[in-house]
């Protein structure tokens, strides 16, 4: 073929690729704010804070400070990856890029893959560091990226940690999805030697075991967030974006978030523990708290706020915040590292599933009495 004819196919692929992941990436922003029902339920039910009627700590007196890769902040909470490189995108990374500052929250953007190949999309990711100048900023990109592309996607926002996500059920239930790299972890490795910043991997929503954590820390990467099945559901996401039905019964496939932090934090490598998937309210980011996350991420449960105006959106992290306060003061602790040593009472599915993984679930009650 000629090199001229092949150039043109090659950009005229990459157009229509990007369309592709332009029109995607609106469809998920509409899909994903509306809520994914099942009928089974993501555990945190099954996990019991302790009462503590005689606490001396008041919420005010509360320090919510944890460190993320070594970083310092001042919530345990962060915005996880959500959007970037379609028009709508930069409105949605301004409002949250506003929030982000105004609770001092890390946030994450959504994937830069698309703004790569594209240099005009770049002020769809920019817009969280123009509206966040000081703020955590982590950059974003599938496992699969080349070194050159995380360092670019870290360059582009200025971002202090780099998220490399990996995503098999949504490529393989995505019409349009790609087919799995059989040199992953090597790639993976080659990045986090290579780029500027600390690197987190990350699901998307199904979960991440203490088996595969221990792979992904032996390819250097300095935290895990598990994103576990039971918040934002990918399969009904694609699922609905896909003209067949075969990936109805896969909407129930995944590791529930609360297992995954179990699990990783027993079974798994010496290495940072970040809860994402569900973890929708104050209480349910205390369970993973407590038991061992050292932050807790949300995407769902903030865009579907946002998606009713800037103002709920404020309303609803004051009130997560508030909520992890007051909780943490009724179980008399007032400070996160505290929470890993509270007694936890655990039933139902989530005791059979550490049960099961080896976990006796004693440890979890007799500890902290
Ligand atoms: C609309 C939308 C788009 C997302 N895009 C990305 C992405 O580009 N990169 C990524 O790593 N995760 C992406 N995610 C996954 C989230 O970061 C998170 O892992 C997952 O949604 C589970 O958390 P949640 O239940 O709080 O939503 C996206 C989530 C949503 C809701």
């Amino acid at each position: 073929m000629a090199p001229q004819l092949a150039n043109a196919l090659v950009i005229s692929l990459t157009k229509r690729m990007n369309k592709f992941r332009l029109n995607r990436k609106k469809e998920h922003l509409s899909l994903a704010s509306q809520r994914f029902r099942c009928s089974f339920t993501a555990l945190y039910g099954d996990i019991h804070l302790p009462h503590n009627c005689l606490t001396t700590i008041n919420p005010t007196d509360t320090d919510l400070s944890t460190n993320i890769c070594g970083i310092i902040v001042k919530t345990p909470l962060y915005i996880n990856a959500i959007t970037g490189g379609a028009l709508i995108s930069e409105l949605v990374n301004r409002q949250l890029a506003i929030l982000a500052k105004k609770f001092s929250l890390p946030m994450a953007v959504g994937s830069q893959v698309a703004s790569l190949n594209n240099s005009s999309l770049r002020f769809t990711y920019q817009v969280a560091r123009k509206y966040n100048p000081q703020g955590l900023l982590i950059a974003n990109l599938p496992a699969t990226a080349s070194v050159k592309q995380a360092q670019g996607a870290v360059e582009m926002i200025d971002a202090q940690i780099l998220q490399l996500f990996l995503n098999p059920a949504q490529e393989f239930i995505m019409a349009e999805g790609d087919p799995v790299e059989v040199n992953l972890l090597e790639n993976v490795a080659e990045i986090c030697a290579t780029v500027s910043v600390p690197v987190i991997i990350k699901e998307v929503g199904f979960g991440i075991s203490a088996k595969a954590a221990t792979s992904l820390a032996g390819a250097g990467v300095k935290a895990i967030d598990v994103s576990g099945w039971g918040g934002t559901n990918f399969a009904w996401i694609e699922g609905c974006r896909n003209p067949s039905s075969w990936w109805k019964p896969f909407t129930a496939w995944g590791l529930p978030t609360p297992i995954c932090v179990a699990d990783v934090v027993h079974n798994g490598p010496n290495i940072q523990v970040l809860a994402s998937g569900g973890v929708d309210d104050g209480i349910r980011a205390l369970k993973c708290l407590c038991l061992g996350a050292v932050a807790v991420g949300s995407a769902g449960g903030i865009l579907r706020q946002l998606s009713k105006g800037l103002a709920q959106g404020e309303k609803y992290l004051e009130d997560y915040l508030h909520q992890v306060r007051v909780g943490m003061a009724l179980m008399g602790k007032r400070t996160l590292p505290e929470l890993a040593q509270v007694p936890l009472a655990v039933t139902g599915r989530f005791k059979e599933l550490i049960e099961q993984r080896g976990i006796d679930p004693q440890f979890y009650s007799r500890r902290g009495n």
